[in-house]
This record gives structure tokens, C-alpha cells and sequence, in this order.
């Protein structure tokens, strides 16, 4: 089938544009304002593109809420939407009012505190191998416990081979044995990495 979108002459009873590409994966993108506010809505228009460096990106038809958010902390987040969840999925499509969080409007939980410390450590991971930098302290802020944000400021600085010895050059954070619980004073975690 041969058809102009400009004319959109092809002849069905609905434009075929969207349905041309299946099956049609579905993004579901959370994202998070500057002041804190969180977002989450369905964009079909969305993919991986490259594993190296890894990138993703979804396209908006228009200044939706969720690349205002993404614009203000240069974050977000694609999450797949499974067939189990398709009903909350669609509901979070409907035109809240910005600042609405579509998570609890449709009665979703968050992210988990664990999920969010191996983003960490896999960016820190990325950041050595794509910048070549170390770092040798770090200062975390968790806010939240449900929905949380992580924010961390880190110290290093580029590898060198004439002063820093890499012992081992970490590959990847794994999901063997990770665990995170909370104690008195903090948090503990363990985590495998990849060398
Ligand atoms: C299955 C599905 C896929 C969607 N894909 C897109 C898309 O690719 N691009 C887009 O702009 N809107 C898409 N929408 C509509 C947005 O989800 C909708 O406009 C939503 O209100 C945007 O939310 P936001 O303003 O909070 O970002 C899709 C909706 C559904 C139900």
C-alpha cells in the first residue's frame, strides 16, 4: 500500500500511520518536575536507539507535561507498559491538570528505593566508561519513600594512567544477591558487580 499522509488516501476507515509499525510497544513515561512534582503518561512514539551509549527518547505532540518535567530536571524515566497493566496505563493518558500525579490518581505504585540506588550505581558505571572519570567520595540525598529521588553530589576526577590503578574495571551492577534494607541509622545494600 502506497499512501500520502498529506491527501491521507489510503482508502481504511482509520489513518494506518501508527498501526504501520507493530506490534506497538508502549512507553510509559515518568518524569519529575523542579519542584518535585511527579508525572507519568503513555507515549507509543517512543524506542531504545542506541546501547552504547544506552539512550531512549519518546516524542511529544506538543509541550505535554511530561517534557516540560523532563526539560526542568533533564531527567525521565521509559518504563514498558505490559498487557496486565493497560488499564491504568490508559488512564494515566487523560489531560490532568499539571502538577496531578497520574501514579496516584490511578492508584500505581512508585518506583522502589532499590530499583533507584542500581540506576545510581549503573550511571556512575556509565559516566566512568563514557567520561572516564572516578570518583573517590560521594554525599547521597534520598527525598521520599514512595515515589523518592535520589540526588547525589560526587568528587573524582578523570582517569589517569600515570597516577590511578584500576584494581578492576566494573562492567555492570547486577541483580545477584542485591538487597536493600533499611537499619536504625540508614540504609544497607549489597551488591554484586561485574568486573
Ligand atoms: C497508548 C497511548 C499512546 C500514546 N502515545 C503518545 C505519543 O507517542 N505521543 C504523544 O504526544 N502522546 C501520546 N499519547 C497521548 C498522551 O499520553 C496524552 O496526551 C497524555 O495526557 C500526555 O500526558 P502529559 O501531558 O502528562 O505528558 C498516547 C496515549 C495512549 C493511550
Amino acid at each position: 500500500m502506497f499512501y500520502e499522509t498529506a491527501k491521507n488516501d489510503h482508502g481504511l476507515p482509520y489513518n494506518p500511520f501508527k498501526a504501520i509499525v507493530a506490534p506497538r510497544p508502549i512507553g510509559w513515561i515518568s518524569a519529575m518536575s523542579a519542584k518535585g512534582e511527579i508525572n507519568l503518561a503513555p507515549y507509543s512514539f517512543f524506542n531504545g536507539l542506541t546501547d552504547h551509549p544506552p539512550t531512549v527518547m519518546f516524542a511529544s505532540e506538543g509541550r505535554k507535561d511530561s517534557v516540560v518535567f523532563a526539560e526542568e530536571t533533564k531527567e525521565f524515566v521509559c518504563n514498558l507498559a505490559t498487557w496486565e497493566l493497560r488499564e491504568p496505563m490508559n488512564e494515566t493518558s487523560a489531560p490532568f491538570a499539571r502538577g496531578v500525579n497520574e501514579m496516584e490518581k490511578t492508584g500505581l505504585e512508585a518506583a522502589r528505593m532499590d530499583l533507584l540506588l542500581y540506576d545510581w550505581l549503573s550511571e556512575l558505571i556509565f559516566l566512568k566508561d563514557r567520561d572516564r572519570e572516578v570518583f573517590t567520595s560521594c554525599r547521597v540525598r534520598i527525598e521520599g519513600e514512595g515515589p523518592c529521588r535520589l540526588s547525589a553530589n560526587v568528587r573524582g576526577g578523570g582517569i589517569d594512567p600515570e597516577r590511578t590503578t584500576l584494581g578492576a574495571d566494573p562492567k555492570a551492577v547486577t541483580f545477584h544477591q542485591f538487597a536493600l534494607e533499611r537499619v536504625t541509622d540508614g540504609w544497607r545494600a549489597r551488591v554484586v558487580i561485574d568486573i
